[in-house]
């Protein structure tokens, strides 16, 4: 283990398009290892270490997938609710940052405002994942590009014969996957449409997938279409800009998808403006006439985050045969192992 200052994970913005693909085809690793070896054939780099996930909002997924994903590399997850400690509340994020990092190998945070995790990383001595943050979600993300891989490969990926174990040995899985699967060439050209509010996913969608050479759409009514000027500089920082239009028509957006996205309207913290917002988001409900009307690709896929609310999509696209909304789900634990396999397994204070 090399002894290095801690790396975060804030959002994929500050990581290359190198280092995003390889920690994508780490956590697809981790997926054919598990299902066709069996955990123990895991690498243990967690072992002896414990990682604090401090959530101050609710989560369903990112915590099942952080706590099992801990699990299975070999360490101990100690979750930290709102209730349970003061993040934030009677004492400073920098405070518990230093305190909790001088115990633990690692942290996941959900937070409120984007500051609260940049200010949990400018004084944490171990590595911080950004587990949500008003401004960024890096981890969903990756389980995005995860799903999508899965959808454009041509075949099914199977570990070969040949780089199969023999009892127990450590097999090259992830070298062979860096020589068969290119995430950027899979992904090149493809066409995805944002329908709904412009919100943390929406800016981690802007500063990683057209770095891909994926075209973003946006669709969002006046008034919820706005970008943090934040997102926009690393976007223009990344040269990206043609690769992204906004429109507050659906239908524009959707014309020529190949994939169609949406999310919530009202995200955590909003709860107050759930009428003005249900009102506003008027026409842009996803359904297979939208969909189908606007022109998408013949063969289109839908995705979402989750959790999910009938306002946004009904059942038919969100249940139906085109949507990908469970194996992303399920591809937040394969790539939050990823994450805190080279973040906290590789790296150590000692
Ligand atoms: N997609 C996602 O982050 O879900 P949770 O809020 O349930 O973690
Ligand atoms: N935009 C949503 C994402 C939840 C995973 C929220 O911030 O609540």
């Amino acid at each position: 283990r090399a002894t290095a200052p801690p790396e975060h994970l804030l959002t994929l913005a500050d990581y290359s398009v190198d280092d995003i693909s390889s920690l994508v085809l780490s956590a697809i690793k981790f997926k054919l290892q598990f299902k066709t070896f069996g955990p123990s054939y895991i690498r243990q780099s967690l072992s002896n270490r414990t990682v604090a996930l401090m959530f101050s909002k609710r989560s369903t997924r990112t915590r099942v997938a952080s706590e099992t994903s801990v699990s299975a590399l070999g360490g101990h997850a100690m979750f930290l609710g709102s209730q349970d400690i003061q993040l934030g509340v009677n004492e400073s994020l920098r405070d518990t940052a230093t305190v909790v990092g001088s115990m633990t190998d690692g942290i996941m945070a959900r937070v409120g405002g984007h500051d609260e995790v940049e200010t949990l990383a400018k004084y944490s001595p171990v590595p911080i994942v950004n587990a949500l943050s008003d401004l960024y979600h890096p981890t969903q993300i990756l389980a995005d590009l995860v799903t999508m891989v899965e959808t454009y490969i041509p075949e099914p990926l199977v570990i070969p014969e040949a780089i199969q174990p023999t009892g127990r040995s450590w097999v090259p899985i992830k070298q062979w996957l860096d020589d068969t699967v290119n995430v950027q060439q899979l992904l090149q050209g493809k066409k995805i449409a944002w329908v709904g509010d412009t919100n943390n996913m929406t800016n981690e969608f802007l500063v990683t997938f057209p770095r891909f050479g994926m075209e973003v759409a946006v669709a969002a009514p006046k008034g919820y279409d706005a970008v943090d000027p934040r997102v926009w500089a690393r976007v223009t920082e990344a040269g990206t800009e043609s690769l992204i239009t906004f429109t507050n028509t659906p239908a524009e957006a959707i014309a020529n998808a190949d994939i169609i996205v949406t999310d919530t309207w009202i995200s955590m913290g909003q709860e107050e403006e759930s009428k003005a917002r249900l009102e506003a988001f008027t026409g842009y409900q996803l359904t297979n006439e939208l969909i189908e009307g606007s022109g998408a690709k013949p063969d289109w896929k839908f995705m979402h985050c989750l959790p999910r609310h009938q306002d946004e999509v009904n059942d038919e696209v969100f249940y139906g045969d085109r949507s990908l909304v469970f194996p992303e789900a399920e591809n937040r634990k394969w790539t939050i192992m990823a994450v805190f396999d080279a973040l906290m397994g590789r790296w150590s204070r000692t």
